[in-house]
């Protein structure tokens, strides 16, 4: 064995000046032997690490990267490995690369993520933890719940990445109990343990927090289970254009006020689990360009909105009636940016469970 070491060591030191195609099948000869050898350490001979960094590149963002990485023990590509769980943490291949950082002690990396400026990026790597699921994990995770001064939608994805594991739904219920839960994770927490597979569970979280009611009191199932219904799509649509009040702030192909954000094609963007948290839950995640402000005039007034105009001397707000009104910078004393959706958030109240999945339905059906 030590001369198969000896001879690769020779290999991969050998010419310099290969054509790319013939280097490419060089650098994949020599990371054939190493994963059959095993004994070589990849690390500590730079030569063979260039081979197999090399092949590693051809490989980028796929399985096959994170599993000759931890075959072959390569150091020093955690950042790569990082992204290509960031990229896909619902995936196989994200769940591995991050189990593999943790086993790395590599938990810093990803808490950075969290604590970092872009929240999409910190809502992923809050529920990479939760894909991975292990006890380290899920301590991170913990105290984020918690944290006032993290955004809603963060610690929600925090909440719902517990909720992957029985460890991170019983610390859910405790908190609860203990009645610390901050109230505007309430949806997303009753979501995650009424979903519980736990019968002690789902009672236990039925004697502190309820789930959204429809017309006629009765409450819902977690969205979970919603989502797997299918509805009449027809009669959705005559929902959203009437009861159900869409149509008032949403233009679907040209149809329709535009409060919100046009939804002709929202059925290529989110799943149905995402379209009944935007339903049911408007403030868990705001879209981008739909955060609603508020403009405290010194008058006393207060114009709240979304600002779709802003030039040296005024700001424009439009209202939830899709009136737009200019406002002169003068006459404002502040303008703040609010965490609460300008989308209602009990439309539920207005419709059924039936009227609900229809709708849903409706708008699953307007793709690309
Ligand atoms: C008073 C206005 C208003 C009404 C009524 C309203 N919405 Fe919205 N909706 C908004 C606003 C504003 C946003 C963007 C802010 C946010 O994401 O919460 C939004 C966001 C959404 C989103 C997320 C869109 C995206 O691109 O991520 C969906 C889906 C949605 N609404 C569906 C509906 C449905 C279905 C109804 C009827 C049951 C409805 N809305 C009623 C104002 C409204």
């Amino acid at each position: 064995m030590r001369w198969i070491a000896a001879l690769l060591v020779l290999l991969a030191a050998g010419e310099t000046t290969l054509g790319d195609d013939a280097q490419a099948a060089k650098d994949a000869t020599i990371v054939e032997t190493l994963l059959r050898l095993k004994t070589v350490d990849v690390n500590s001979n730079p030569k063979l690490k260039d081979a197999v960094l090399r092949h590693l590149e051809l490989h980028q963002g796929t399985p096959k990267y994170v599993d000759l990485v931890e075959a072959l023990n390569v150091l020093g590509v955690e950042e790569e490995l990082l992204q290509l769980a960031l990229a896909d943490p619902a995936s196989t291949a994200g769940v591995h690369a991050g189990t593999l950082l943790l086993q790395r002690d590599q938990a810093e990396l990803i808490a950075g993520k969290i604590n970092g400026d872009d929240e999409e990026i910190a809502i992923k790597a809050a529920g990479l933890l939760g894909y991975v699921g292990s006890q380290e994990a899920m301590e991170i995770l913990k105290p984020l719940v918690l944290e006032n001064q993290r955004t809603r939608p963060t610690r929600a994805a925090a909440a719902t990445a517990l909720g992957h594991s029985r460890l991170g739904e019983k610390y859910l219920l405790r908190v609860v109990e203990e009645g610390k839960l901050p109230a505007d994770l309430n949806f997303t927490v009753a979501n995650v343990l009424y979903a519980s597979t736990d019968a002690t569970i789902r009672a236990e979280v039925a004697k502190h927090l309820t789930l959204p009611a429809t017309a006629g009191s009765k409450p819902l199932p977690p969205v979970a289970e919603l989502a797997k219904r299918s509805g009449d799509p027809t009669r959705g649509q005559e929902l959203f254009k009437t009861t159900a009040t869409c149509i008032k702030c949403h233009k679907v192909r040209g149809e329709g006020k535009e409060v919100g954000p046009d939804l002709s094609e929202i059925g290529s963007k989110l799943p149905k689990e995402a379209m009944f948290i935007s339903i049911l839950d408007p403030s868990a995640g705001i879209s981008h360009n739909y955060e609603t402000y508020s403009a405290i005039l010194d008058s006393g007034n207060i114009v709240t909105g979304l600002k779709v105009n802003e030039t040296d001397d005024s700001v424009t707000i439009r209202s939830a009636e899709s009136i737009d009104k200019v406002i002169a910078k003068t006459e404002i004393e502040e303008i703040v940016k609010s965490s609460v959706s300008l989308m209602p958030a009990e439309l539920q109240k207005t419709m059924s469970e039936q009227d609900l999945v229809d709708v849903v339905e409706y708008i699953s059906t307007l793709k690309k």
